[in-house]
């Protein structure tokens, strides 16, 4: 089956002191840390790169779970590739016509490929994807507009996440955006394994108490 991963999302730490944000996040309990890297253009906000990767890798060999809300993800696969990133989550409103390249080229660079929606996006559009001879390993269904930490959860997104669960047993299956002690219970019964959350955790007095307690409701 399935296991529990819980993903703090960096976006929401201070950006000066990345290295320390994460080792106390991996201190507190996380498993991965979701890396959001935005183009200003596929969403309005801008924000890191291959180069911070590159300087975080230095500092940790957790697992990093990049999220690429940007317009021409397969720019970035070798540079992440390079830099040391583990995930490669692209869109797949931008990948209607190379999702197989990009996923053949992930690969080829030692990362785990992923495929994302936005929530406006119906579910069908990521079948192909999944049921590929050269699948991605991971579906993230957001559950905020994509572009900004501290939005609100948008329940209506559980449906995609039941049809999936419901179709494939033992895909990886992440949530992003909103998540934290009110809204867990909804996303784990629906099916999501892997947790995204940033001003959840970054905002709590007791980061570690949220992560474990997440991780409890995913095993549930
Ligand atoms: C939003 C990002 C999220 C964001 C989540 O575009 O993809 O990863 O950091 O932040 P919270 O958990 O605060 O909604
Ligand atoms: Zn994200």
């Amino acid at each position: 089956g399935v296991t529990a991963k819980i993903a703090p999302s960096m976006l929401s730490s201070d950006f000066a002191n990345l290295a320390s944000e994460a080792k106390r996040m991996l201190d507190f309990g996380a498993d991965w840390l979701h890396m959001d890297i935005m183009d200003g253009h596929f969403v309005p906000n801008l924000t890191i790169g291959a180069p911070v990767i590159e300087s975080l890798r230095k500092h940790t060999k957790a697992y990093l779970d990049c999220h690429l809300m940007v317009t021409n993800p397969i720019d970035y696969i070798e540079p992440l590739g390079k830099a040391g990133a583990s995930g490669f989550t692209f869109h797949v409103e931008v990948s209607k016509e190379n999702w197989q390249e990009l996923i053949q080229k992930i690969k080829l660079k030692g990362m785990r490929p992923g495929v994302a929606l936005k929530p406006g996006t119906p579910i069908e559009e990521v079948y192909p994807l999944i049921n590929s001879e050269n699948p991605v390993e991971m579906v993230l269904v957001m559950t905020v507009e994509p572009g900004f930490g501290g939005q609100k959860f948008m329940p209506e997104m559980m449906d995609k996440v039941r049809m999936l669960r419901n179709k494939y047993p033992s895909l990886d299956i992440e949530v992003d955006g909103g998540l934290g002690p009110s809204t867990i219970d909804v996303a784990a019964s629906a099916g999501a394994n892997c947790i995204v959350a940033g001003s959840s955790v970054f905002g709590a007095p007791e980061p570690a108490a949220v992560i474990s307690l997440m991780r409890k409701s995913v095993l549930e």
